[in-house]
């Protein structure tokens, strides 16, 4: 019906302009039929090619969701799981620019892959949107004028962490197990090379320290942002270190569920054997562990507002606009989009 109508709508302004025309010779400047034709795509629904580095991350599935319903009413999308090989990915970039997409949207594997992936679609002359895995240099480096990048800032999350811990070790005398004045913890990293990863590892400690508290690093190792390595961690350093453990500090949440479930095995939230955990993400079970005061806290990160920019941004570039067009977002000196995080307790 819509298509009908803006149909007729040119057929009426195509006519009126040969009307017009047959009277008066048209000055250069006049616009001809093509303009309102040119802009028809606006009605339309771009096709976009969508790529997630794995289905397989809990956290990114929430992204994935959003995206889509974002998408409801305004893009068809080209779905892609990359299952963590940048080679797959690759490929799959190559094969939607086969298929005529309009724009791309990519979660990298690698996050120095970028570049490569921009190289490609400017080749295509296609306009692509990064998001949640951020080229370390900057998007702007990229060497492609036409990639964006949707995410946050990713040191903000580790702050908010590390004020997370300070608050809960100064309110809470008694996680100080040994009484020696310093906080012995563990640390589950995400992937590394992932500049959340790394910022989060540095700034939740930094905060931390800043805040006039004495740490000792027990053991750090990445996790991989997953759950089950989490708990095999987490059961390896328990056997090791055990009591002196005071503090399990893990860069998502879906590692902290690992290593709640390792800490269970082992007696910990019965009766009065705690241990306080952290996270990042704000997941569903997450939250269900905060209420239950099995995490000590998380921190949002909003993968709502980051697949509908992802989103917003890529119908956007499709259709020629101005990415930020009919949108609130802003973009930083980088080209990226940075949706705040945000502090959650119980
Ligand atoms: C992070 C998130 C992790 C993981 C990662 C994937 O922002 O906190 O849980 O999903 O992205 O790149
Ligand atoms: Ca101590």
């Amino acid at each position: 019906m819509r298509k009908l109508f803006s149909f007729l709508l040119i057929a009426t302004m195509a006519m009126g302009f040969t009307a017009c025309s047959s009277n008066t010779p048209a000055p250069a400047e006049t616009p001809t039929a093509e303009t309102p034709a040119a802009e028809a795509p606006a009605d339309e629904k771009p096709l976009i090619g969508v790529t997630i580095y794995k289905y397989d991350d809990n956290f990114m599935s929430f992204v994935r969701q959003n995206i889509e319903a974002a998408a409801d009413g305004k893009a068809e999308l080209v779905m892609n799981d990359s299952q963590n090989d940048q080679a797959k990915q690759n490929d799959q970039v190559d094969a939607m620019i086969a298929k005529g997409v309009k724009a791309l949207a990519i979660n990298l594997v690698d996050p120095g892959a970028a570049p490569a992936i921009a190289e490609k679609a400017k080749a295509a002359n296609i306009p692509v949107v990064f998001f949640n895995k951020e080229y370390p240099d900057g998007t702007d480096k990229t060497g492609y004028d036409k990639a964006w990048y949707v995410g946050t800032t990713s040191a903000e999350s580790g702050v908010i962490q590390g004020e997370l811990i300070a608050e809960g070790w100064k309110a809470n005398a008694n996680w100080d197990k040994n009484g020696d004045g310093k906080m012995q913890y563990v640390m589950l990293m995400g992937e590394p090379g992932h500049p959340d990863a790394e910022a989060r590892t540095k700034y939740s400690v930094d905060t931390v320290v800043a805040a006039g508290i004495e740490v000792e690093e027990l053991a750090k190792q990445t996790g991989m942002w997953d759950a089950a390595k989490g708990k095999e961690l987490m059961e390896t350093w328990l056997a090791a270190h055990g009591e002196k453990i005071e503090m399990v500090i893990c860069n998502n949440d879906g590692m902290a569920l690992g290593a709640v479930e390792a800490l269970k095995a082992s007696g910990y939230f019965e009766g009065d054997k705690f241990m306080p955990v952290v996270g990042v993400d704000a997941i569903p079970e997450a939250l269900d562990l905060v209420e239950k005061g099995q995490m000590a806290g998380t921190v949002l990160n909003d993968a709502e507002n980051q697949g509908k920019a992802t989103l917003e941004l890529a119908v956007n570039a499709a259709l020629g606009k101005d990415v930020l067009e009919g949108t609130s977002w802003v973009l930083d000196e980088t080209r990226a989009v940075r949706v705040p995080y945000v502090a959650v307790t119980k």
